[in-house]
């Protein structure tokens, strides 16, 4: 997940102009947004002129007797001030609606990047990580995303246009107006890029912070069993303390080096002053001129201040929008293929299939063999033989990277993927619920599917029972907020979701572990039917499971060492027979006395 320090640096200004085209799909609002902004702009600009002439105007009128109307300046302000207000006052709500949008959209990328990105991705990638880099990272994007829009416009108009109004006004005072504005960006600049790698600790040192309190909140049963909470205390703890001197070295650096920034700048106005009012007196400058100036000066002091605000800004963004676009840009190692899922009950071919995770040993190697459809397959092998890897080959949860897997004579890899996900249905060794009605969570992979078709299939997995005795039957919600299921009822919601789907293909990963000896006959007659007609692939531990089996495919180490019938392969006395007499027992015997 880490990126080694140079491609940050190679990456930085691709990942902001990668964020910027998420307000690009808007060009209509932005162009809005811009315009409404140079028309505040301008205004401001306009207000000391009038300001200006109304002091040089008084002044002639004083000394030499010129009507004088104040009403008119006086009229005119006014009435600037209020286009003005308008314009800021129409401005917000573009600007808001235009920020929350592209931030919207960007979260959306984002979480469908999630979504479609193949379990290899998260087999590596830290949910903790994932979680703050869809919240604080796009958060972060808010700030920049104003400050592109408006902060900068902001700036680099006023600057500009400033210094050529005072320029214009008198070239000795538009000098030294350069000459304070010019080390003050500089000195900003500098100082913000100093910043930059602390701003990156900063960012890293938070996350780190984060994970701790993500893994203590998913393991808090742990913490507890163990009785660890003083130490997990301890460790947020000084996490905590890192972090937080961290960020204030980096904002103690910072606040105490702008103060000397905006002390340049402040030369700027005893020197007009001066120079100014020698002008004055000399008759080459109109004092409302000076005026003009001086509230020029006013005016831009704080967007001097602002550069810095702006940099720091850009700096933060610019990490997360390179941790975002990560994720956006992350390949589709898994692609659809374009073929309809063939007709027929699903015969299933691995062919000289191999497999292997990212970096290690093959987990599969040469595997092949053939199962007819609507036959059982139970797959045996010790724990980490691949029995688990070797079924997620075929609903393209992981890609071969040797031979093939056929379904009715086709690669998986050709056909689309959502019919061949919707066509084979697993049952995990973990089930997840969401946190939704149990209803909803049956229907999960056809949420269109009536109230009693979803009943149905809870009485064929044997849940409909109690599921009734629940506080609100069908409608009570599960998980986080609501009821906690035992891992058996769980496993039978899963059967239930299964049977709802209605698949060709059927994998059971270790499907009734859980569950009692009484529970799992009433599973096994409610699979059976379920298995009917349809190819499946049974991963058990269990004798009683492995009996009903049409074969058994027995794995060691990745390889198929032996395949036959229970009667046979017990008779041969192989390896099968080996775990038969070691592994394939009832629970009960753990105590039992050896
Ligand atoms: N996501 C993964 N990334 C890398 N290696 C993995 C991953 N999942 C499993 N492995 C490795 O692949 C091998 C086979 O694992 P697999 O989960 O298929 O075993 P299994 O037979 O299902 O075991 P069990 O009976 O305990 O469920 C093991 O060596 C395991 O460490
Ligand atoms: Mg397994």
């Amino acid at each position: 997940m880490t990126v080694p320090a140079t491609t940050v640096a190679r990456m930085r200004p691709r990942s902001l102009l990668g964020v910027l085209t998420f307000l690009g799909r808007y060009p209509g609002q932005v162009a809005l947004c811009v315009m409404l902004l140079l028309g505040v702009i301008a205004i401001e600009m306009i207000l000391p002129q009038i300001l200006g002439e109304a002091i040089n105007g008084l002044r002639q009128h004083v000394q030499l007797g010129v009507p004088f109307a104040p009403s008119v300046y006086a009229t005119l302000f006014v009435a600037l001030a209020l286009v003005r207000a308008g314009l800021g006052f129409l401005l917000g709500p573009v600007r808001n609606r235009l920020v929350q949008q592209a931030l919207g959209d960007l979260r959306a990328a984002l979480y469908d990047a999630i979504q479609r990105l193949a379990f290899q991705y998260h087999d590596r990638a830290n949910t903790g990580e994932l979680i703050s880099r869809s919240t604080t990272d796009v958060w972060r994007l808010q700030d920049f995303f104003f400050a592109c829009l408006f902060l900068s416009f902001d700036i680099a108009a006023s600057l500009v246009a400033t210094v050529w109004l005072i320029f214009a006004v008198s070239t000795t005072l538009g000098w030294i107006t350069l000459l304070t504005i010019v080390p003050t960006v500089g000195l900003i600049g500098f100082y913000a890029s100093k910043l930059q790698p602390q701003w990156r600790n900063v960012h890293d040192l938070h996350g780190a912070m984060t994970a701790v309190v993500q893994e203590n909140i998913a393991g808090v049963r742990v913490v507890k069993a163990f009785a660890r909470e003083n130490s997990e205390i301890f460790k947020f703890r000084g996490r905590k303390e890192i972090f937080l001197n961290a960020l204030l070295d980096t904002v103690n650096y910072w606040a105490a080096r702008v103060p000397f920034a905006q002390f340049v700048f402040g030369l700027s106005l005893p020197l007009i002053l001066w120079a100014g009012g020698r002008q004055v007196i000399g008759g080459q400058l109109q004092i409302g001129d000076l005026a003009k100036v001086v509230f020029y000066l006013m005016a831009i002091g704080h967007r001097v201040g602002a550069v810095g605000q702006f940099t720091n800004i850009v700096q933060t963004a610019s990490a997360s929008a390179e941790r975002i676009l990560e994720v956006i840009h992350e390949p589709q190692v898994i692609r659809t293929g374009r073929r309809r899922f063939p007709a027929g009950n699903g015969a299933v071919e691995f062919d000289q299939v191999g497999f292997q995770y990212r970096a290690g040993p093959a987990s599969i190697a040469d595997v092949t063999f053939r199962v007819e459809p609507g036959q059982t397959v139970a797959i045996v092998g010790p724990t980490g033989s691949g029995k688990t890897t070797l079924v997620n080959l075929i609903p393209r949860f992981y890609d071969v990277t040797r031979g093939r897997v056929r379904i009715e004579g086709v690669d998986v890899r050709e056909l689309d993927l959502r019919a061949l996900r919707n066509s084979v249905s697993v049952i995990f060794q973990e089930t997840f619920l969401f946190s939704a009605t149990v209803a909803e969570n049956i229907a999960y992979g056809r949420p269109q599917a009536g109230r009693a078709e979803i009943e149905e299939c809870a009485r064929l997995a044997q849940a409909h029972e109690f599921i009734a005795e629940l506080p609100d039957g069908y409608h009570t919600v599960v998980g986080e907020r609501g009821v906690t299921l035992s891992g058996g009822q769980k496993q039978r919601i899963a059967i239930a979701r299964a049977f709802l789907m209605n698949p060709r293909i059927l994998i059971l990963d270790d499907a009734t572990a859980s569950v009692d000896a009484r529970t799992e006959r009433l599973i096994r007659e409610g699979l059976r039917r379920l298995c009917r007609g349809r190819t499946t692939f049974v991963i058990a531990h269990r004798h009683s499971t492995v009996q009903h089996a049409d074969w058994i495919l027995v794995l060691k180490a990745g390889r198929v060492v032996e395949r036959g019938s229970h009667s046979q392969l017990l008779g041969a006395g192989g390896f099968y027979a080996a775990i038969v007499a070691q592994q394939l027992q009832p629970a009960a015997d753990v105590l039992s006395p050896s």
